[in-house]
């Protein structure tokens, strides 16, 4: 019997036309019974069909089984496409045969117990099924889908690098230590060191790979695991830098404002469309702008949590806030050549509050500079020996980037909260599931 029917996904059934035969293979996302009728909404990975099934008539023995088929049982079903007005998408499938391939026990995520969000955190190897979290998946996975199609684009290769590292990029303070042969190692906080190594080999270079920070921030957009996407090219400087991020950041909102309008309907999200250039403010400019909403800070500081947000708030599309103090940024990052205590470096912001991007800037190439600046900041030059000698062998002027995907993709699908743009989140309080 099953070879009369065309194998088939959901949504290909909801596109395809009246009359043709499917089998489909998916997951009881909801179902009614009403009297003599069986209404399931059947999910696959790319989408819902309403399956119905009847009692007495063809789908007679399908009805059985659609009664017995419990919320999130994996089943197969093989019926005819009907056009229905009052179905999701227009077409509904009458069932002929349905099997139950993993009956489901009663579901515990409960309308009363989805209330709690630790507890859908605590079952978020099943609350991922949920319509939202399906949709925040697929939009994050344009977002890396966009990045691997611009780099390639663009000449850029991808590399990878070591997750077990001995020195900070960013800082000491958010290391993780781990215990590597008796040895003290750390988790990798940024991949930037040897993506500054691979731009001799291959000139232009970008990298996607988790991310580690033990901050202790229990914020709306820190993990202490993340994913980040990072390129760096030689004989380029900041404006050069500066125009490769926002032109990725545009081709992250226009694959997903292109590609993902429904997952934006499910979480009630207006995204809009930004253009290129961005703008670009100053340091200087958005501690005014901070200021003038009751955030002061000191000049040299970093930009505090709240004096952000209210830049941020200021703003209705991503921009960029440039020249940073380099009292404020990490050891190596070049400064301005008549203004030794501004850095060549910038902040990609995202508007509505969602604040901080990425951050980019151009790096000392100067062997002495560099051996400078770390001796001026006391770091240990042991730690960065091979960074320090990458710089006696041919290394020209060069910039890059460090942009969060969870953070992009929170703020494209305005999520309220980091955590649901990663599917099973690490945070200062959560190591499972
Ligand atoms: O601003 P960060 O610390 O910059 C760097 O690591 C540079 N070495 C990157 C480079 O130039 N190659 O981190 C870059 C981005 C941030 O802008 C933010 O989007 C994300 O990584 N990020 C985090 N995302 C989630 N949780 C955290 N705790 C994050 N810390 C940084
Ligand atoms: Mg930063």
């Amino acid at each position: 019997m099953a070879g009369q029917f065309e194998r088939s996904t959901a949504v290909g059934v909801v596109s395809g036309t009246a009359g043709r035969m499917v089998e489909l293979q998916g997951w009881v996302a909801r179902k009614h019974a009403v009297g003599g009728l069986v209404f399931i909404i059947l999910r696959d990975g790319t989408g819902y069909v309403q399956v119905s099934a009847k009692k007495g008539g063809e789908s007679d023995a399908a009805f059985g089984k659609a009664l017995e088929a419990t919320k999130e049982s994996a089943v197969t079903i093989r019926g005819e496409v009907k056009d229905d007005a009052r179905a999701p998408g227009g077409k509904e499938v009458m069932a002929r045969e349905l099997v139950i391939d993993s009956k489901a026990e009663p579901w515990p995520i409960t309308k009363t117990a989805a209330k709690s969000r630790s507890f859908l955190f605590d079952k978020r190897h099943l609350s991922i099924r949920g319509p939202k979290a399906i949709a925040a998946m697929k939009i994050r996975a344009e977002v890396i889908s966009a990045a691997f199609d611009y780099f390639r684009g663009r000449g850029f290769f991808l590399i990878s690098g070591p997750t077990f590292v001995q020195a900070a990029v960013e800082g000491g303070s958010t290391l993780f230590p781990v215990d590597y042969f008796g040895k003290k190692a750390y988790l990798s906080q940024s991949a930037q060191f040897y993506e500054e190594a691979a731009l001799a080999s291959l000139q232009k270079v970008w990298i996607f790979q988790p991310a580690f920070r033990a901050e202790k921030s229990k914020t709306a957009k820190h993990l202490t695991e993340f994913w980040m996407i990072e390129a760096e090219q030689a004989f380029a400087d900041q404006k050069r830098n500066m125009e490769l991020l926002e032109g990725l950041l545009h081709a992250m909102a226009t694959a997903v404002l292109q590609r993902r309008q429904e997952e934006l309907k499910t979480l009630g999200r207006t995204l809009k469309e930004f253009s290129l250039p961005i703008p670009r403010i100053t340091y200087d400019e958005a501690r005014n702008i901070a200021s003038r909403k009751g955030f002061q800070f000191e000049w040299g500081d970093d930009i505090g949590a709240e004096a952000e947000r209210a830049v941020s708030m200021s703003q209705e599309s991503p921009f960029f806030i440039t020249d940073y103090p380099l009292s404020a940024r990490s050891f190596y990052h070049m400064t301005y050549p008549d203004r030794k205590d501004v850095t060549l470096s910038a902040d990609l912001i995202a508007p509505e509050g969602f604040g901080e991007l990425a951050t980019g800037g151009q790096r000392i190439h100067d062997q002495a500079e560099l051996m400078a600046r770390i001796r001026s900041q006391d770091l240990p030059a042991e730690a960065f020996s091979w960074y320090l000698e990458l710089r006696k062998f041919g290394m020209p002027p060069h910039s890059g980037f460090g942009i969060g995907v969870e953070r992009t993709a929170r703020w494209l699908a305005g999520l309220k909260h980091i955590r649901s743009a990663s599917l099973f989140p690490r945070t200062v309080s959560r190591l499972s599931p």
